[in-house]
């Protein structure tokens, strides 16, 4: 029969990564180009239908300004999936998301399901050439390879998906692989 599993999900990440649009084009397939900064934490959720199962998102959206850092374990802390966060043009952004990987290895829940996102994927134009060559275009803003991404997940056992808030590139399938990674209650 049809079950609803509830899932809490944090996102987490550095500041104008992008955490807020990814839900906001998730939740209501918006995009705003000049989206405000979060302040503290924003609760939304969302559902989606994973096969026979209903799967209930409760997302806590949390504010990636460094003076709001002393709050995500709150987020954090009963979570059973997470999103964590980088933009492939900014090379600060991918140290913090190994950051924030380590510290829910250490203190969330046991078994959490964590979803490494590389976000704003649309500023890699001229992307063919790219993929054909394996090499970045001159074009590309791109600062943190594909292979970063990959080695990152592969070692801590993240999934890993490059996603655009921007043109909804892998947005619903990160949600997506997160749900079924969730057990049956
Ligand atoms: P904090 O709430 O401060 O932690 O930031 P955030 O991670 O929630 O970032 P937010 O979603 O507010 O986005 C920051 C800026 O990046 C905004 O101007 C967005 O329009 C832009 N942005 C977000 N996602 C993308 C994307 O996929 N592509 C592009 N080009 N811009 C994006
Ligand atoms: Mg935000």
């Amino acid at each position: 029969g049809r079950t609803t599993t509830a899932v809490k999900l944090v996102l987490l990440g550095e500041a104008a990564v992008g955490k807020s649009s990814l839900v906001l084009r998730f939740v209501n397939n918006d995009f705003e180009e000049n989206k405000e900064p979060t302040i503290g934490a924003a609760f939304l959720t969302q559902k989606c239908t994973i096969g026979e199962r209903t799967i209930k998102f409760e997302i806590w959206d949390t504010a990636g300004q460094e003076r709001f850092a002393s709050l995500a374990p709150m987020y954090y802390r009963n979570a059973q999936a997470a999103l964590v966060v980088y933009d492939i043009t900014k090379p600060a952004s991918f140290i913090k998301a190994r950051h924030w990987v380590k510290e829910l290895r250490e203190q969330a829940t046991k078994g959490i399901v964590i979803a490494l996102c590389g976000n704003k994927y649309d500023l890699t134009v001229n992307d063919e050439a790219e993929e054909d060559s394996g090499e970045v275009s001159e074009t590309s803003k791109r600062k943190v390879s594909v292979n970063e991404g990959q080695t990152l997940a592969e070692e801590e056992g993240l999934m890993f998906f490059e996603t655009s808030a921007k043109t909804a590139y892998n947005v619903n399938e990160v949600f997506l692989a997160i749900g079924k990674k969730i057990p049956e209650a």
